[in-house]
């Protein structure tokens, strides 16, 4: 079973349909890199399977569970919004870490209060220390494994763009969500430090980390996806395994997308 279908998701924009009927699944441990020209609709995508833009058609599914349906709207409290979220990380082109808080803190805070609302739910008492304590060890395992593990009590503003950038990866992986997506992870990122982040993403891959890439980094979703959708104009224009999309591409507006993006490097 797949653990992410998506099917038939259609949004418009102020009657402009921007995602015309997008549909895919993704196994679990996969890597899929979305690409695609920009204003084709692939923030718009990942936005839509978060749950942060509500699509007037389609379904979302995880590990068989259905947790959107275009056709039932209005019918989710709140907390099960907050709870579908929880399936998903997601990691933005511009960190977006808390300034207010160190590097340790921001990894720890979301999974401290989930923890608390999770008690509340059951019914439980919550031990606030002990959850903060399991939450730090977690929290310093992930920075350890993104090269941070000497930067736990700095602040963002202490760090470079790629070190941010692998904070907001620990950060979202603490949540454990089934799918990781990132939108262009690297694209406000000097070449050398867009390496750095690239190496994390290439990590996570080897540890089975199911993750969806939004990316503009044409030999990185080559040599790290499982399966390439090519998007345009709102619609899955082409999908493939890498080589295939890569080396002998079947449209035409897939082979004219390729050339200008090499021809940019
Ligand atoms: N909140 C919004 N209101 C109105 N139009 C929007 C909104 N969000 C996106 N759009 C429009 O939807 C289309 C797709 O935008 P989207 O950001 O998904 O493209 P993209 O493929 O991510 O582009 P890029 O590669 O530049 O990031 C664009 O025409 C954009 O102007
Ligand atoms: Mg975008």
């Amino acid at each position: 079973m797949p653990v992410l279908e998506v099917k038939n998701i259609r949004k418009s924009f102020d009657g402009a349909q921007v995602l015309k009927g997008i549909s895919f699944g993704l196994e679990k441990g996969k890597v899929l890199s979305i690409i695609g020209s920009s204003g084709s609709g692939k923030t718009t995508l990942l936005r839509c399977m978060n749950f942060l833009e509500h699509p007037e058609e389609g379904q979302i599914l995880v590990n068989g569970q259905l947790l959107f349906d275009a056709s039932r709207p209005g019918t989710l409290t709140d907390a099960q919004l907050r709870e579908n979220r929880l399936h998903f990380g997601l990691v933005f082109q511009s960190f977006n870490l808390f300034p207010q808080y160190n590097v340790l803190d921001n990894c720890t805070l979301a999974p401290d209060l989930l923890a608390r609302d999770k008690a509340k739910a059951e019914g439980r008492p919550f031990d606030k220390a002990a959850a903060h304590k399991a939450n730090v060890e977690k929290a310093e395992t992930l920075l350890a494994r993104v090269g941070l593990g000497a930067k736990l009590k700095n602040y963002p503003c202490e760090l470079s763009g790629g070190q941010q950038q692998r904070v907001a990866i620990a950060r979202a992986l603490a949540l454990e969500p089934d799918i990781l997506c990132f939108d262009e992870p690297t694209s406000a990122l000097d070449p050398e430090l867009t390496n750095e982040v690239l190496r994390v993403i290439k990590g996570l891959k080897s540890a089975d980390t199911t993750m969806v890439i939004v990316t503009h980094e044409m030999e990185f979703a080559r040599h790290v996806s499982d399966h390439v959708i090519f998007m345009a104009d709102g619609v899955i224009e082409e999908e493939g395994d890498p080589e295939q999309i890569f080396t002998a591409p079947k449209s035409e507006k897939t082979r004219s997308f390729l050339a200008k993006s090499l021809e940019q490097v």
